[in-house]
C-alpha cells in the first residue's frame, strides 16, 4: 500500500501542498505549531474519512475559508486510484476514482494507515474511553464490517437513553433486549481482536524493550454476555433516574499489564512508551494479515517520544518490512544520519513544504 501523491487545500493551517512521499520514508521537521501533525491527519484522513484526533469537520477547514480539500494518489495491490475529499461547512464528500463513496466501508483497504502519536501514549493514563476509542478504530480499520455493529449498538443505546428520559416507558424491554443483542455482537468483536492482537503486542515489546517482563493486553467487558440482560434489570431504577443506560460495552475497557500488573502505574514512561509502539506495530501486523500488504505507518513527533536508538531500530524494522514511513519530529538530531541520508526530507514552516534535497524524491 503506498501513497504516491497528496495534495491539500485550505487544510488547517496549510494553504497548498503538493507531496509526492518517497516509498521509504518521508520526514517532516520543523518548529512546534508549523502544521507537520496537520498534514499526518490529512492522510490519516483521506484514508478512513475520520480525523486520528477527535475534531469536528468545520475545524478541519482553514480560518476564513469555506472548503478544504485533500486529494491523494494510492497504490493497493499495484493497483492506482485517486480518493479525493472535500469539506464544505459540517460536511464531507469522498470520491474513490471519480465515483462518490456513499458508505465508509467503500473506502476501506485503499489507504490504511497506523498512527503512533504523543496523543497515543496518553492513552496508557487516561481514562476507558480513549483506550475503547482507540479499540474500535483499530477494529475498524482491519474490518469494514464492524462499523455496522458499532453503529448498531451506539444508535440503539441512543434509543433507550432517549427512552429512560420519555414519559412512556413501556417499550423499554424491547430496547433492552435489542440492546443486549447488539451489544453481545460488539463484545464479541471486541474480545476477538485483542485476541488476536495479543501474541503480536508481545512479540513486538521483547524486540523493542529487549528484556524479559512479560506484556498483557485484557479486553474488559462492562458486562459478561450472560448477565447483560439481568444487568439492564437491576438497573432499571437507576437508569430511569438519571435518563441513561449505567451498564453495557459503552463502558468497556481495555487493560494494559506489564508483568502482571497495570502498566499505567507500574510502568516507567519508557515502557508505557514502549508498550504503545509495540502495540501500534501488532496492530500494523494485523493489517498486514487483513489486507494482504503493510498499511502506512504515520509517526508524529517521533524525537519526544523515543530515543535515538529506539528511532533507528522502529526505522530499521519498518524498513525491513516495506512499510511506507511518514514521520514528524522538530529535530532531526535523534535520527541516524545514514537514514536522514534515505529518507526524503521536508522542512515544514508554517504549513508550507520545503524540499531539503536529502535522498530520494
Ligand atoms: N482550521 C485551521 N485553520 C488555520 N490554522 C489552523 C487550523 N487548525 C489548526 N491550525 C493551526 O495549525 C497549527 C498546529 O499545527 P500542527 O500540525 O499541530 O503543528 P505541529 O507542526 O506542531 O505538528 C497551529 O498553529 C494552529 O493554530
Ligand atoms: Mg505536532
Amino acid at each position: 500500500m503506498l501513497l504516491t501523491g497528496i495534495r491539500l487545500e485550505n487544510y488547517r493551517n496549510i494553504a497548498g501542498i503538493d507531496l509526492r512521499p518517497s516509498s521509504q520514508i518521508t520526514l517532516l521537521y520543523g518548529l512546534n505549531g508549523q502544521g507537520k501533525t496537520n498534514l499526518l491527519e490529512a492522510v490519516y484522513l483521506l484514508g478512513t474519512g475520520r480525523p486520528f484526533r477527535n475534531v469536528k469537520v468545520p475545524d478541519l477547514i482553514r480560518h476564513g475559508w469555506s472548503n478544504a480539500a485533500i486529494w491523494g494518489q494510492v497504490q493497493t495491490a499495484g493497483v492506482t486510484s485517486e480518493i479525493t475529499l472535500q469539506l464544505e461547512g459540517r460536511h464531507r464528500r469522498v470520491t474513490v476514482d471519480g465515483k462518490v463513496v456513499q458508505r465508509a466501508a467503500e473506502l476501506h483497504g485503499k489507504l490504511a494507515s497506523v498512527v503512533f502519536s504523543p496523543d497515543d501514549t496518553a492513552m496508557v493514563k487516561l481514562g476507558p474511553e480513549s483506550r475503547r476509542r482507540y479499540l474500535d478504530r483499530a477494529l475498524y480499520s482491519s474490518n469494514a464490517g464492524f462499523l455496522h455493529e458499532y453503529h448498531d449498538y451506539y444508535r440503539t443505546l441512543k434509543q433507550r437513553n432517549a427512552l429512560l428520559r420519555s414519559s412512556t416507558t413501556t417499550a423499554l424491554d424491547i430496547w433492552s433486549e435489542q440492546l443486549l443483542g447488539s451489544g453481545i455482537r460488539l463484545m464479541r468483536q471486541r474480545n476477538r481482536y485483542v485476541r488476536h492482537l495479543l501474541p503480536l503486542l508481545q512479540e513486538h515489546y521483547r524486540r523493542i524493550a529487549g528484556s524479559g517482563e512479560p506484556v498483557g493486553l485484557t479486553y474488559c467487558p462492562d458486562v459478561d454476555e450472560a448477565d447483560f440482560l439481568e444487568q439492564l434489570e437491576q438497573c432499571r431504577e437507576s437508569d430511569l433516574r438519571h435518563g441513561a443506560t449505567g451498564r453495557g460495552p459503552h463502558r468497556d475497557d481495555l487493560e494494559f499489564l506489564i508483568d502482571g500488573r497495570p502498566l499505567k502505574t507500574f510502568g516507567s514512561q519508557g515502557q508505557q512508551r514502549s508498550f504503545v509502539l509495540a502495540l501500534k506495530l501488532a496492530e500494523l501486523d494485523h493489517l498486514q494479515q487483513t489486507l494482504g500488504e503493510p498499511p502506512l505507518m504515520l509517526l508524529d513527533d517521533i524525537a519526544s517520544e523515543l530515543d535515538r536508538e529506539r528511532i533507528h531500530n522502529l526505522l530499521g524494522f519498518l524498513r525491513q518490512r516495506e512499510v511506507q514511513v511518514l514521520i514528524t519530529t522538530t529535530t532531526t538530531v535523534g535520527i541516524d544520519p545514514g537514514m536522514l541520508q534515505t529518507s526524503s526530507l521536508y522542512r515544514m514552516d508554517a504549513g508550507t513544504l520545503t524540499y531539503e534535497g536529502t535522498g530520494p524524491r
